[in-house]
């Protein structure tokens, strides 16, 4: 089967420098998400990839195609027609016609209703299979919606067979008052779509040339028409509008969320989650209000993940806890470890297990080994961190000396003092403790304490005193003559 997908438009009614279809659903553009579900759709075996029709904006969709040919599976045998000029549906069609099968049928996708389920899709085009002895039908998916506001509506005569479709601008009050509506998606013979095609005429309220008046063309032709609808109406929804987009990913975040309650995990409010990517959980996981999961995120069971926590690309171990405004990307955390509140793991940050982070830790390209801490205010930055080793506050590994970075070793068992600085390359040997303000340039030998520190000495000492009082008159004369002033403006 040929598969189309027109994404040419501009999406004037977004209001946005970016093309329509470029604009983001969970985390995804519009256009990524029709494409998933199309190559999922053909299989591999396909002669031929979906064809994306561009043309607003085609410099920036051909990048992002690029992009995600390197990325996803079967993004490669993605190719693009361009509309150099947006003329409507119809034509922007017309400009995929000469990379079209003629032997097979071709499903025509929009770029801007990115949530069609792959099984209406297969449900439709097997709706479009000549029966034998009978030529193939067109297919058209339609839908009854309770607000059928700004879609083209389908026409259909006394016995219930389709006519035409009408689209909004162009319709009369009683075809607007009609609920079944187009959802543009549609299977056609191909032969016949190309003499159709060549045919419209763009005599209408937008003056464009409209995909939709094909339908009225195939009535004409004798070509029998079948419709069906989708299980969801979210499936059928296109995006136009700010507040469309919005109101879509709501809906997406909330089938999500139902999945993951399905699956087991327990949700403070399904209403306030976000995955923008796959979040995979373990049984009893749960999930507190405000959370973000971006990219691909694996929480083990019996994980804990408190309120408005952000987590990116990284995979958490069984029953770890992490606590509220922690920040989480590219990361490995160990069973049973505690993290936050306000705890940021950077790309890197490998934790074993029984580790704990505490607020306002920062962790980068580090592994750290069983049962170590850093519970405040600390930076571990291309380190080396051994079992059992306690992180005093406010120690700093000092990884960068402007051009490069380097590594700091802490085996197991150190017990580093608050605010000590690690300028590294620097190696702490195993059982070390390094004294509360240590600025360690050289390698700390085994089971010593370490410290480095100016001598302590007390001096006589007179703290110069406030002149508080002169300052405090001055203001109270300058109060009322502002309010003297005043009173004699108004008079
Ligand atoms: C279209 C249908 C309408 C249907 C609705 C469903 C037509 C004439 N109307 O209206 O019946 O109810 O979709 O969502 O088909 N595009 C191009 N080139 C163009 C114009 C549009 O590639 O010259 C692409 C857009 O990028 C978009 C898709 O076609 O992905 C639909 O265009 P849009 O302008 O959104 O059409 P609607 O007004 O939504
Ligand atoms: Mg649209």
């Amino acid at each position: 089967m040929n598969i189309v997908i027109l994404a040419a438009g501009q999406g004037k009614r977004m209001k946005s420098a970016l093309p329509k279809v470029l604009q983001t659903l969970a985390g995804k553009p519009l256009l990524q998400h029709v494409l998933t579900t199309a190559l999922s759709l053909q299989g591999k075996q396909a002669k031929t990839g979906p064809i994306v029709v561009v043309g607003h904006g085609a410099a920036d969709v051909k990048e992002f195609l690029a992009h995600a040919s390197k990325e996803g599976p079967g993004f490669s045998r993605v190719t693009t027609a361009l509309q150099a000029e947006q003329k409507g549906t119809g034509h922007a069609l017309l400009q995929a016609l000469p990379k079209l099968d003629a032997q097979e049928p071709t499903l025509v996708l929009y770029g801007d209703v990115p949530l069609t389920s792959k099984k209406t899709l297969a449900k439709l085009a097997k709706l479009a299979d000549g029966v034998r002895g009978q030529d193939s039908a067109l297919a058209l998916l339609t839908q009854d919606l309770a607000n059928p506001s700004g879609y083209g509506r389908i026409i259909r005569d006394a016995d219930g067979l389709v006519q035409a479709i009408v689209e909004e601008k162009d319709a009369s009050p009683i075809q607007k008052a009609i609920k079944e509506i187009n959802t543009g998606i549609m299977v056609l013979p191909t032969s016949a779509l190309k003499k159709w095609l060549k045919a419209l005429s763009s005599s209408n309220s937008q003056g464009e040339y409209y995909l939709t008046d094909v339908i009225a063309m195939a009535v004409k032709a004798g070509v029998p028409i079948r419709t069906t609808q989708a299980d969801n109406e979210f499936e059928t929804i296109g995006v136009n509008s700010r507040d469309q987009l919005a109101s879509l990913e709501r809906t997406h975040q909330l089938n999500i969320a139902n999945q993951l309650m399905d699956a087991g995990v327990s949700l403070a409010d399904p209403a306030r989650i976000d995955v923008r990517g796959t979040l995979e959980c373990g049984t009893d996981v749960f999930i507190d209000v405000g959370c973000v999961f971006e990219g691909c995120v694996t929480l083990a069971a019996g994980t804990k993940v408190g309120p408005y926590c952000v987590i990116r690309n990284s995979v958490i171990g069984k029953g770890v806890s992490i606590n509220a405004f922690s920040h989480i990307e590219g990361a490995k955390v160990g069973n049973n470890s505690l993290i936050g509140p306000y705890a940021r793991l950077r790309p890197g940050a490998d934790l074993a297990n029984d580790v704990h982070i505490g607020n306002f830790v920062e962790v980068k390209n580090s592994k750290i080994a069983a049962n170590s801490k850093a519970n405040h205010l600390a930076y571990v930055g291309d380190s080396i961190v051994g079992a059992r080793v306690n992180i005093g506050a406010g120690t700093i590994t000092c990884n960068y000396d402007g051009v490069n970075k380097h590594q700091t070793i802490i085996e197991d068992d150190v017990f580093i003092g608050s605010d000590t600085q690690l300028v590294a390359p620097v190696r702490v040997g195993r059982g070390a403790t390094l004294g509360a303000g240590t600025t360690l340039t050289k390698d700390a030998p085994p089971n010593q304490l370490t410290v480095s520190r100016a001598k302590q000495i007390s001096l006589p000492w007179q703290r110069p005193e406030k002149q508080e009082k002169k300052v405090a008159v001055k203001n109270t004369v300058t109060k009322k003559a502002v309010v003297k002033k005043s009173v004699k403006g108004k008079k």
